[in-house]
Order: structure tokens, then sequence, then C-alpha cells
């Protein structure tokens, strides 16, 4: 068994991933491998701090008014992680289409996710490293400073270049669309989700998905906004600015050209190429 040592009161490490140890199991991650799968289930699979939410609040809201979703409080019983077994049900229970989330790299989601319907969402690094800090200061980066979160860039999870590696490496193995943040909340990327998602929606119905998800709407949505998450858990909130290029007010010089050298070092496959460069 590939595991190593705890490596603080709060996380673990458990096949080459980084988990909060409230939040799972070494025996609930290895059960995912045959967790089964109906045709209709829709995956959205992010690196942490990328969008999810906002990625969750389209999907759910562009299958609700396909028709045929049952209703459940919030996003985040609507559209479950799967690696999390707080507050976990038996999900085989539950009508399909059954909407999950993942923040997993392909060798840890279940086997058979492949030919299934997945989404990826990335964000660029630089504001990925910021939203990733201010939200996990309080627990996992403690008292590090911005400049020091980058140099051990990431600490929970798997790294951001990592995550995006091995899953571009996949693409072919899974039905998958990739996403960026940068480019979610336009209504052309609302309307090529729909397609991928095989949902047929009017342009009204396409412009009310979009509403729905501005980042002013999702704030005071009580079902979208997370506010409902505990504060033991997460130091800021999940809807904090909602800015695209905010790094550029944030890191000098040498913190970005630092995420530079990364990327050069870490993504050596430039058919990867990335919205924000
Ligand atoms: P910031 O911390 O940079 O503001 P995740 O859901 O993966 O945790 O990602 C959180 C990031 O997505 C946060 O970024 C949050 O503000 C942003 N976000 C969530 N909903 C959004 C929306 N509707 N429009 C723009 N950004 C949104």
């Amino acid at each position: 068994m590939n595991q190593s040592p705890q490596i603080n009161d709060y996380l673990f490490r458990y096949k080459s991933y980084i988990f909060v140890k409230s939040m799972t199991t070494t025996e609930h991650i290895d059960s995912l491998q045959s967790f089964e799968i109906q045709d209709s289930d829709i995956f959205l699979v992010t690196y942490p701090k990328s969008g999810t939410i906002w990625a969750q609040q389209i999907i759910i809201s562009i299958c609700e008014l396909g028709g045929g979703l049952n209703e459940y409080p919030n996003n985040l019983e609507q559209m479950p992680w799967l690696e999390y077994t707080e507050g976990r049900e038996d999900y085989s229970l539950r009508p399909s289409p059954c909407l999950f989330s993942s923040h997993l790299t392909p060798a840890l989601m279940p086997l058979g996710l492949k030919a299934k319907m997945a989404k990826y969402a990335m964000h660029n690094p630089k504001d990925n490293i910021i939203s990733y800090y201010h939200i996990f200061k309080k627990h996992i980066y403690g008292s590090l400073t911005l400049s020091e979160t980058l140099y051990i860039y990431t600490l929970a999870g798997s790294s951001w270049f990592d995550h995006i590696r091995k899953w571009h490496s996949k693409k072919d193995q899974y039905n998958i669309r990739f996403l960026t943040y940068e480019d979610m909340i336009l209504v052309r990327s609302v309307t090529k989700i729909c397609s991928f998602l095989g949902k047929n929606l009017s342009e009204a119905d396409v412009e009310q998905v979009v509403e729905k998800a501005t980042f002013k709407t999702m704030k005071k949505d009580q079902k979208a906004n997370y506010e409902f998450v505990s504060k033991d858990m997460i130091s800021g909130n999940f809807m904090r600015k909602g800015n695209i290029d905010d790094w550029k007010n944030i890191f000098t010089v040498a913190q970005s050209q630092r995420v530079d050298q990364l990327l050069q070092e870490k993504i050596s496959d430039r058919s990867l190429k990335f919205i924000w460069e």
C-alpha cells in the first residue's frame, strides 16, 4: 500500500494525493474504484479553487431546466463530492441522473468513469493559488505568507501542475470536456456545456442559466454560495472576489516568474495551450 506518514494533524497522504483527515478515509478512497456509474450521471472534476461551485451552478441550472432532476437542499447535496464521507448517503439509491463533483486525479477515480460524461475545469495557476491560499490559510497554510505558499504549492490535493497534466494526458480515454474558469460565464460556454450534456435549451433558458451563475446572483443564492460550509473547515468565503487576473495586483515580478518557471518545468506537453498564456 502506497501510504506515507501523516503530514500534520489535519492532512494525510494516500496514493500520491493529500486528503483532509476529517473528510475521508483510505478505505473509502479505495472503494471508489468500483463505484457504479449510471449512463446519465454527470461528473465535474476540478482542481480546487478553479470555479468548481460556479460550474456546479451552471450544470445544475441546465439540468433543472432540462427537467427530471431531483431537488436537494443545496448544490453541495445536489452535486456531492465523490471522495468525501461526511454527510454521505447511498448514492446508488438516488434516481438518475446523479451529479457528482471531484478533485481527484484520474488514477483515484471510479474505473467505470471512462466513457461517461465528465467535465474538467481549470484556472490560471496564478489566480488559483491566491484563491487557494485565502480559503485554507487558517488550517493548511498556518502562518505561511502567500510568497512561502508559492514554494510549496500545493499542500492539499495534488499539485496544480500534476492534476492538469494527468487529466489532460487521459483526455482520449474519457468523454470529457475541458473548461477554464476564464471562459466559464460566456453564453457561448453555457451553450457548449448544454451540447456536451445533450440538453437542448432555448435562448431564454440559456440566458437564465447565465444569470443564475453570475457572481452577484450566486453570492446571494443560499443554495449555491457555500456559506453553509462550516467555518471550522475554511478561512474565507467561496464567493471571494471572482476576478480574473487579480494576481497582477498581488504577485511580485519574482513570484510571477516562479510560477512561469514551474509551468515550464512541469508541463512539458506543449499541446496543452492555456487560455491565459
Ligand atoms: P476567488 O477566490 O479568486 O474569488 P472553487 O469553487 O473551485 O472553490 O473556486 C472558487 C473561486 O471561484 C473563487 O475565486 C470564487 O470567487 C470563484 N467563483 C465562484 N462563483 C463564481 C462566479 N459566479 N463568477 C465568478 N467567479 C466565481
